[in-house]
């Protein structure tokens, strides 16, 4: 496995394998990560992790400089699984210059997470169109836990006309339903046990879906308090359309229900696609 810190290097490395996969990262690799690669590998010659805490995507509260750096660990747990080459490019190299040119979704960057995060989609689209330059590959995967991310990034490689199919992988979970996220290692021991109620009251949700309620909003309502009376912070229960992520027509079949919500300091995010 080759790990590489510069956008010369890289090119230069790449020139000879043109057909790659990209599976764009933040470090601090778990499971999820690696399924992630696991997708990326049979549909490429050569499988690209970019290692990479990107700043833009960040908002005053959020915490850069606290976030998970462990590029050593990383490079062993993707060398392991026979990823082909590590992109772990330092600030300076990604944003040589203040980035003033930066790629502004529009439609969905605003609710949900981008309501929670203002600027937060911004800073994604953008890094995100900038590995692309970088490593130009034929395609490239993403984890459905951030599924307004997935939605945001497909649109943009749709809108821009991208060479890049833009491929989607399930969530990963834990044994007990818990989708696996860096955010899951600040979990204390009890707050451990109790995360895993997140991904079970969507599915509660999702059953009264599937049989026939369309009082969504009273869904969200009693699922937020479900979440509240066990210590939960929700930001959001929602029941969108898959499309769009917004509020389902009675005819709308594709349907997705998001959660966010914090336990203790972690922010933890989960949904479940559901077809009715
Ligand atoms: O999902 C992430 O880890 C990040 O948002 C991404 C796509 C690597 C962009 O920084």
């Amino acid at each position: 496995m080759e790990l590489i810190h510069t956008v010369a290097e890289l090119r230069s490395y790449l020139k000879s394998v043109p057909n790659n996969v990209l599976v764009p990262t933040m470090g601090n690799v778990h499971e999820g990560h690696l399924r992630l690669v696991e997708e990326a590998s049979p549909r490429g010659a050569c499988t690209v992790v970019s290692i990479f805490v990107n700043r833009l995507q960040f908002g005053p509260k959020d915490e850069f400089d606290r976030y998970p750096r462990t590029l050593q660990e990383d490079c062993e747990k993707l060398q392991s699984i026979g990823c082909d080459v590590v992109f772990a490019p330092d600030e300076a190299e990604l944003y040589p210059e203040p980035q003033t040119y930066t790629v502004q979704p529009s439609g969905i960057e605003d609710i949900l997470e981008g309501a929670v995060r203002p600027g937060h989609f911004r800073g994604v689209a953008t890094v995100v169109l900038k590995l692309f330059n970088m490593v130009q590959p034929r395609a490239a995967v993403f984890g459905k836990k951030d599924y307004q991310q997935c939605l945001v990034l497909q649109t943009m490689a749709r809108q821009l006309a991208l060479p890049v199919e833009i491929i989607l992988a399930e969530t990963v979970r834990a044994a007990d339903g818990l989708a696996l996220s860096s955010r899951n290692q600040y979990l204390t021991p009890t707050e451990r046990a109790e995360a895993p109620r997140l991904a079970r009251v969507l599915l509660e949700v999702a059953d009264a879906v599937r049989t026939g309620t369309h009082a969504y909003t009273t869904l969200e309502a009693e699922a937020t308090t479900e979440l509240e009376r066990h210590g939960w912070r929700p930001d959001y229960i929602t029941v969108r359309r898959r499309t769009d992520l917004q509020m389902p027509h009675l005819d709308d079949s594709e349907l997705v229900i998001l959660g966010a919500a914090r336990l203790g300091t972690p922010r933890l995010l989960d949904n479940l696609e559901i077809t009715i």
